[in-house]
């Protein structure tokens, strides 16, 4: 296989380290990589889908890898198989499960699929009457995309109203809360399965933790994601239930013909009535994959070989019994303003010494220094009984004046 992976997040570097390990694929192209995975592949550019399409044409590539979400719902797929690749992610209409919430709660009430209570509204309604057929706190989300940041949970039904007019007035998100989407808020723990997709068969992949808030003991707004955790302790009745509702799941999606080959990504609260789907997202979590892959023992290459060649139900997944814990570094701000341009300093022989993984995210390079551009900076991966101290002791080691991190990565449900 030629292979190429678009984007060049934390998740997409691990995406790509994974797949240089494997016998099946011959050469790896990367499009936007950060610099820290830049030696995993071919950098190729292009200014938009088509022109990407013909490159990748032109260098013998067979395969598409599409990480993030944006580029799935502009229809990066149509355009791919439209050339004749084959596509590890879904057309524009099936992105529509992670890409509107009303769409995908609707695809849940109407298949029976275990779904909070929830209203969705447009421009025109009036919030305090909406939100009185609702307790708090209150689930306020924006329909639409908004980088992670569009659903709110609050107290005071002050604040829901003003975020209700923020969004349904197309102020916040570039209109993405146009349509927006009250819900019942549910208590539980929450975890992310996901699982690989290829239009008959959906098979479940270790489930992850991933750590949502900003602050330690889960306070403080929710991030694209502090750091997460694989495999994550469950009840047998909890397992048993989720399995049901992977099932009912499956078939939900056939009937649809919601069908497509890559990843639906099940974000579960267990509550104490049995797991609720929280959302769906149609491609790898991060950072939940930099902690899961490290843990696959089975070929990557031919994992993505038999999901888009949808051969999935000849593929058993084999994995390791040890634990990972990925700490993610972020920049003093985040999520709101995270502060940017500040210089990084990453022992990375140390890193080889202590067989810690780094998975690069919001980073630029610029004459051999490395800076930050995003909030969320790096990604330490570490695998093994001492995992968590391992990850710990090497965050202390980087030089970043405006580092931040949780510090209780890897408490909750894990071994
Ligand atoms: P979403 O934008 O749907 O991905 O939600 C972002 C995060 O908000 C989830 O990962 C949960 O932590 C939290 N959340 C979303 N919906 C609910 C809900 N109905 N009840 C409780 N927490 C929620
Ligand atoms: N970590 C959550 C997500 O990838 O959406």
């Amino acid at each position: 296989m030629r292979i190429l992976i678009y984007g060049g997040g934390g998740r997409e570097h691990a995406l790509a380290w994974k797949l240089s390990q494997s016998e099946l694929v011959e050469k790896i192209y990367l499009y936007k990589p950060n610099p820290l995975m830049k030696n995993l592949g071919n950098e190729i550019e292009a200014a938009d889908f088509e022109l990407l399409a013909k490159k990748a044409k032109e260098n013998g590539i067979d395969t598409i890898v599409v990480g993030p979400e944006l580029p799935l719902t502009e229809g990066i797929g149509n355009v791919f198989r439209r050339w004749g690749f084959k596509v590890f992610g879904p057309d524009a209409r099936e992105s529509k499960l992670e890409s509107s919430k009303v769409f995908a709660r609707e695809f849940m009430k109407r298949n029976n699929l275990p779904t909070p209570n929830f209203k969705a509204i447009v421009e025109g309604a009036n919030p305090s009457e909406c939100l009185n057929e609702f307790s708090p706190p209150y689930v306020i989300k924006a329909d639409g995309l908004a980088g992670g940041k569009g659903t709110k949970i609050v107290q005071d039904i002050a604040g829901a109203i003003s975020i209700l007019d923020d969004y349904l007035s197309g102020r916040a998100f570039k209109g993405a809360g146009k349509t927006t989407v009250i819900e019942e808020y549910l208590e539980g723990y929450e975890i992310s399965a996901m699982c690989l997709w290829d239009g008959n068969t959906l098979l479940p992949i270790e489930l992850a933790h991933d750590y949502k808030r900003i602050f330690d003991n889960d306070e403080g707004e929710n991030t694209g994601g502090m750091g997460s955790y694989s495999p994550v302790r469950l009840t047998d009745k909890e397992k048993d239930d989720i399995y049901t509702l992977f099932s009912d799941l499956e078939k939900a999606l056939k009937k649809e013909n919601l069908r497509y080959t890559g990843v639906l990504y099940i974000g579960l609260m267990l509550t104490n009535k049995g797991p609720f789907i929280l959302e769906f997202n149609v491609r790898f979590g991060d950072p939940e994959t930099q902690c899961v892959l490290p843990r696959l023992r089975t070929d990557f290459g031919k994992v993505i070989e038999y999901t888009v060649g949808k051969r999935l139900d000849e593929l058993h997944l084999d994995w390791s019994d040890d634990p990972c814990v990925c700490l993610v570094i972020a920049s003093d701000g985040y999520p709101q303003s995270p502060k940017t341009d500040v210089e990084l300093l990453i022992p990375f022989e140390k890193a080889i010494d202590e067989k810690i993984l780094l998975f690069g995210a919001g980073i630029t390079a610029k004459d051999g220094r490395l800076f930050n551009t995003g909030g969320r900076v790096l990604n330490i991966v570490a695998i093994g009984s001492d995992c968590k101290e391992k990850v710990y002791s090497f965050a202390e080691t980087i030089k970043f004046q405006t580092k931040y991190y949780r510090k209780d990565i890897g408490k909750g449900r894990c071994l």
